[in-house]
């Protein structure tokens, strides 16, 4: 993507009084039930952004600390109660925000993130069954300044997800719950986005892999266009 005869990311620098101006770094975060694709598809943009110059963080939650990644192991191993779990989940979140999120973002990098908060509302508030204040108390204590620019939600049926799973891999905490629990969780991600359109993009994660990766593309370009003209 950058012009011929320039290194790789000079493209994206603002000149401003003969100082290069950072532009911000952008955070995109990707969402949908377990098996959706995410990671799958967080890996091709990934190397889209890289190749294209773009200095990126990815990490994933709940972890991409060391503490948090040790919270991740309880949260997913050990049983609990829902209200243990989403105090878990903020904990790991705040961690992960101040020492690598937000100073990531500051320098100018971009972040691409394997679940944020959307996921504890479809979990916690759509899965177990808390309500909606909880979460959003919580989110207003730890960020209540931050939300992703961009949003990706793969969202396929539960059984399609679970058919996916069930061929690479013993199940999780999570990934060992009912079919009406994922039912309950996609549709609150979905509600999600029907009210958040600007943020959001949805896509139809039962396409095929090379399809979902073109779509996912084309919106990156978009919101880079959108973003740094
Ligand atoms: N569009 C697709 N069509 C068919 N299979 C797919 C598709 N996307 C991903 N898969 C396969 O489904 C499985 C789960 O994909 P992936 O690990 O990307 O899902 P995930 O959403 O990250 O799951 P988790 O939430 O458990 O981390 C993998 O074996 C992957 O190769
Ligand atoms: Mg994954």
């Amino acid at each position: 993507m950058s012009p011929p005869g320039r290194p790789k990311g000079e493209c994206l620098s603002v000149q401003r009084e003969g100082r290069p101006i950072l532009p911000p770094g952008r955070f995109i975060t990707f969402e949908g039930i377990d098996g959706a694709g995410k990671s799958t598809q967080l890996g091709f943009i990934e190397q889209a952004l890289r190749d294209a110059g773009i200095d990126l963080v990815r990490t994933r939650e709940p972890g991409g600390t060391p503490l948090a990644e040790t919270l991740r192991e309880l949260i997913l191993g050990t049983p609990m109660q829902p209200d243990t779990e989403t105090l878990l989940v903020f904990a790991a979140r705040a961690e992960h925000l101040a020492t690598v999120i937000r100073p990531a973002l500051a320098q100018g990098r971009w972040v691409l993130c394997d679940r944020f908060t959307d996921a504890t509302y479809a979990y916690q508030a759509g899965g177990r069954q808390l309500s909606e204040a909880r979460i959003a108390a919580l989110e207003a204590w730890v960020h209540p300044d931050l939300q992703p620019d961009l949003t990706f939600l793969v969202d396929v049926p539960p059984a399609v997800a679970a058919q996916r799973l069930a061929a690479v891999r013993t199940a999780d905490r999570f990934e060992a719950e009912t079919l009406g629990f994922f039912t309950r969780v996609r549709a609150l991600y979905l509600q999600r986005a029907q009210t958040q359109p600007e943020r959001f993009v949805v896509l139809d994660g039962t396409g095929a892999i090379e399809s979902l990766r073109g779509q996912i593309a084309a919106q990156v370009r978009l919101a880079l266009q959108r973003w740094h003209g």
